[in-house]
């Protein structure tokens, strides 16, 4: 696993300047005084392995064209011992962001690192980490995060992770920060167009150039537009104190490019053919964010060099709902996201790219969303079977119409590929890098919860609403994402269990809440049958389900117990949405009656959600992983809404500490989590 310095060199040469290998130890030759304010966005690491790691900055010039910048690494924070020393390249076309390779390093090694100019002005220091060699044994720790809004909210929830690092002993301290998604919103608020949404006091973060108006939302359609959000984002202090502190390896979520969007169609609200749009979103993303993504221009790590396409509407698909169309193909394919990260003895994780590959939204047809209109956000499971499945569902003889008590509405899906949200080309290479796998545990990154969100409105007690829930099945509370992909990951699910792979688990988030839980393809009356564990992270700081609702359920909706449980004084309502979910109805109306959590958990569903053991939809913070040879160890690190900035060194209280563990099982076994509190009020999380 070695890597030459001859290979390296060669590799080079393709990179250009933006590469440096380390030599012996020696003092700095460098006049660096630090000018925080001429590097406005911080530095950052990203991707590191075993030998070599990913430096970046960025450092804007008011003239000229091209500056050169020097790098320094060091083994320690006082650049003593300097290793490395080489040009660094910073260009207006690549909006004077640097990106530097440094090889030669040695694995499992702490380094620092700066910039600075020709005339002395340095960048803050940052520090990096390299990876263990693919054979150490020794513990991993990584913090998941994801939906980081400063639009909306700030992001205490990084303070609060240094402020522990800062403390932890040796084998805790995090190695990396894995970030799944909506690093930006391309959806900008001006905060003297709109004060304020929900909870949230909208703050300033991007004026955008040449946008879109959508309600009181800016969207992007040019590089320039996204390079503003960036830079706006990347103000945050907190966040440019992770970035110093950790190296980041990143996957995009849906935001990075278009709310609603998918392969290159822009969409919010309406949708518009973005080829353009898509490349200008991957070109910003690779600016700002360091990491091995190939793009379509070659290695090279100075400038992007953007493919020229044109918008056009895409009329013809393909057999798995690929647009085939010559600039959305070259638009999806300007960056690719996906990646295996081998991290030790015992992680492979393996990241996933949920949005430029997916086939069009099965659930779009508002013919069949009219089912069941008394039952908020609710949705027939077995109509989302059929729709996800498409003309491959009950072995490729799908019913023409679906249903719903009396009503019949034609199928929508009966002539469509059955959903996929990896692509055919992707799930291929998903597939490949878990089967040969050889490390301890196999972790699947993607920016998408795995975990059915479901309820059972057919154990409501009559009268309650006009219509009655068919007996027959279950709802769905359709998310978008592999909760209701029930095709897709029922193969991968089968996949892990035929190739008798242990260690499986998923971390992922999008959802703006916590969720822990077990991979299964089916639940009960289907057959429970778990071969992984299933994690969703909170929201950095974003907005989630309960804050929405706590704004806008009406308040005399007769199941309004189910999500919210008004308390007699007017204290804030309890949030019966989580109970919903793990529990089922009996027990929310128990609570919401009561307020007796016993009273209301013996009411509990137990064929509802067997594969829960945890969820809370108004939770915000991160996970911590630490993996070892016979364990997975996952902490939810629950903050309050984070509305404003702490101004504590603590990044402000904690909500609550949980830990989710389980023991490495054996092929056929089913995996199996503990859950306890640590500390603080987990509510009806549990
Ligand atoms: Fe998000």
């Amino acid at each position: 696993m070695k890597i030459s310095r001859r290979s390296f060199l060669k590799a080079a040469t393709a990179i250009g300047a933006s590469l440096a290998w380390v030599g012996p130890a020696r003092g700095s030759r460098v006049h660096w005084h630090e000018r925080r304010d001429l590097y406005p966005q911080g530095v950052a690491s990203g991707d590191p392995d075993p030998h070599s790691v990913i430096l970046w900055t960025r450092r804007p010039f008011a003239q000229g064209i091209r500056q050169l910048l020097t790098v320094e690494v060091a083994e320690d924070e006082a650049f003593r011992r300097v290793i490395a020393h080489a040009q660094a390249p910073v260009s207006s076309a690549a909006d004077w962001t640097a990106r530097v390779l440094i090889g030669g390093l040695k694995p499992a090694r702490t380094y620092w690192y700066r910039f600075t100019d020709t005339d002395g002005n340095g960048s803050r220091v940052g520090r990096t980490i390299t990876a263990p060699l693919p054979n150490d044994r020794r513990t991993v720790n990584f913090t998941f995060v994801s939906c980081q809004d400063v639009n909306e909210g700030s992001l205490n929830a990084y303070r609060r992770m240094i402020y522990e690092d800062e403390r932890a002993p040796a084998a805790e301290k995090l190695d990396f920060v894995l970030h799944l998604g909506d690093f930006i919103y391309e959806v900008v608020e001006y905060p003297d167009e709109v004060k304020t949404r929900y909870d949230r006091t909208i703050y300033e973060v991007a004026r955008i150039p040449d946008g879109l108006k959508v309600g009181n939302f800016h969207v992007p359609l040019t590089v320039d537009g996204y390079r503003a959000i960036y830079k706006g984002y990347l103000a945050d202090p907190d966040l440019q104190d992770a970035r110093a502190r950790w190296p980041f390896v990143v996957i995009w979520d849906n935001h990075e490019f278009s709310w609603q969007g998918w392969q290159s169609i822009q969409k919010a609200g309406k949708a518009r053919a973005g080829q353009n749009i898509k490349v200008a979103a991957n070109q910003a993303w690779w600016e700002y964010l360091p990491s091995r993504c190939k793009k379509v221009s070659g290695p090279s790590l100075e400038t992007f060099a953007p493919p020229a396409l044109t918008n056009v509407a895409i009329e013809k698909w393909d057999e798995n709902g690929l647009g085939d169309e010559p600039n959305n193909l070259a638009a999806i394919h300007s960056l690719i996201g996906y990646r295996t990260y081998r991290y030790g003895k015992h992680l492979d994780l393996i990241i996933t790219d949920q949005h430029s590959y997916r086939s069009a939204d099965p659930f779009s047809d508002p013919a069949a969303g009219a089912f069941g209109p008394e039952f908020p956000s609710m949705f027939p499971e077995d109509v989302a079977q059929v729709l996800d499945g498409g003309r491959a569902f009950n072995g490729g003889n799908p019913p023409a119409e679906v249903s719903f008590n009396g009503a019949h509405v034609p199928n929508s899906q009966r002539n469509a590929p059955p959903q996929t949200i990896l692509g055919a080309e992707q799930k291929v290479w998903f597939k490949g890098q878990l089967r040969n796998s050889t490390a301890t545990w196999k972790i699947w990154g993607n920016s998408e919860g795995a975990l059915d969100p479901r309820a059972d409105p057919q154990n409501l007690p009559p009268g309650l609403t006009k219509e009655t829930w068919p007996k027959t099945t279950y709802a769905t509370l359709p998310t978008g994402d592999y909760g209701t992909a029930y095709r897709e990951r029922a193969e991968i699910y089968d996949l892990v269990r035929d190739a008798k792979i242990t260690g499986f688990a998923i971390v992922s988030g999008d959802r703006h809440s916590f969720w822990a839980g077990y991979a299964t393809s089916e639940l009960p009356p289907g057959k429970f049958d778990p071969v992984g564990l299933s994690f969703v992270g909170a929201s950095l700081s974003s907005a989630g389900t309960m804050e929405a609702q706590e704004h806008s359920f009406p308040r005399t909706d007769p199941l309004r117990p189910l999500f919210l449980a008004d308390r007699p004084d007017g204290a804030k309502p309890d949030w019966t949405h989580n109970m919903l979910l793990r529990h089922g109805v009996r027990s929310c109306l128990e609570y919401a009656k009561s307020f007796d959590l016993k009273r209301a958990r013996s009411l509990s569903n137990p064929d509802l959600a067997p594969h829960l053991e945890f969820v809370d939809l108004g939770g915000h913070g991160y996970a911590k992983v630490r993996l070892t040879g016979n364990e997975m160890r996952t902490e939810f690190v629950c903050i309050p809404r984070p509305i404003a900035r702490s101004e504590r060194p603590d990044g402000g209280p904690i909500r609550y500490r949980v830990v989710h563990t389980a023991a490495l099982w054996k092929s056929g076994e089913r995996p199996q989590l503990k859950t306890s509190v640590l500390e603080g009020d987990v509510g009806l999380a549990i």
